[in-house]
């Protein structure tokens, strides 16, 4: 009689806890997505500026340098900023350092296959806890939307002295022939919860 009186007992003490759980996490979560699309939109905002200021200079052959020299020192930097791992990925990377990995790549998947359904890629998003170790860790990723200018370097009709530097830069270059609307790849933050 004992006995169960304290298994129930401590049932109640575990489900008591698991509810405790459930609750911080639902507030942590919330709290990390907040941060992680603050820091997407930092980023995004940095790359974009960078981009228009070197096409305001010099052009798409300009940018493209600006591109291939800055690109990846923004993205590193907006990582020591965050404390976070900052990336971005496509399914056709130009550059090789920005392939996606498995998770990332059915993320990937999922909003090409929404942006066919006619969903707007602007606003497309992910974002999911997952724990190891007993650490508690988000994957956060926002679709980057092909948009009219990005299409003189990722479209299907580059000026010829662009695809030569292209060729040159990036010879596995799979960056090419998007269209306006589609997704070209995603900003990724992958942040340890507090
Ligand atoms: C002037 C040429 C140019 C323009 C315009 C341009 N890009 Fe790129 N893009 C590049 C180059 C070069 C890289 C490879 C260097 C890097 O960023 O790491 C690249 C890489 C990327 C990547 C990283 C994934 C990959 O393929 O390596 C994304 C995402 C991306 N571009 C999105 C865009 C979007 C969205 C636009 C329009 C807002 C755009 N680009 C406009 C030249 C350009």
């Amino acid at each position: 009689m004992k006995k169960i009186v304290i298994i129930a007992g401590m049932s109640m003490i575990f489900s008591a806890q698991a509810n405790a759980q459930t609750e911080t996490t639902k507030a942590e979560t919330k709290a990390a997505v907040k941060e992680a699309k603050m820091i997407t939109k930092a980023f995004g905002g940095e790359l974009k500026k960078a981009l228009k200021k070197a096409m305001k200079a010099g052009g798409p052959i300009n940018a493209l340098n600006v591109c291939n020299t800055e690109a990846m020192p923004i993205t590193k930097k907006a990582a020591i900023d965050h404390n976070a791992l900052v990336t971005r990925v496509s399914l056709k990377n130009r550059n090789p350092e920005n392939i996606p990995n498995e998770w990332q790549k059915l993320v990937l998947e999922d909003f090409d296959a929404r942006a066919a359904k006619g969903e707007d890629v602007k606003k497309m998003g992910y974002s999911k806890i997952v724990e190891a170790d007993g650490k508690k860790t988000l994957r956060f990723m926002k679709a980057l939307p092909t948009g009219g200018n990005c299409l003189e370097c990722h479209g299907s009709k580059i000026d010829a002295d662009v695809q030569a530097k292209l060729k040159e830069l990036y010879p596995d270059d799979k960056a090419v022939g998007y269209e306006k609307g589609q997704v070209r790849g995603a900003v990724v933050v992958v942040k340890e919860l507090n």
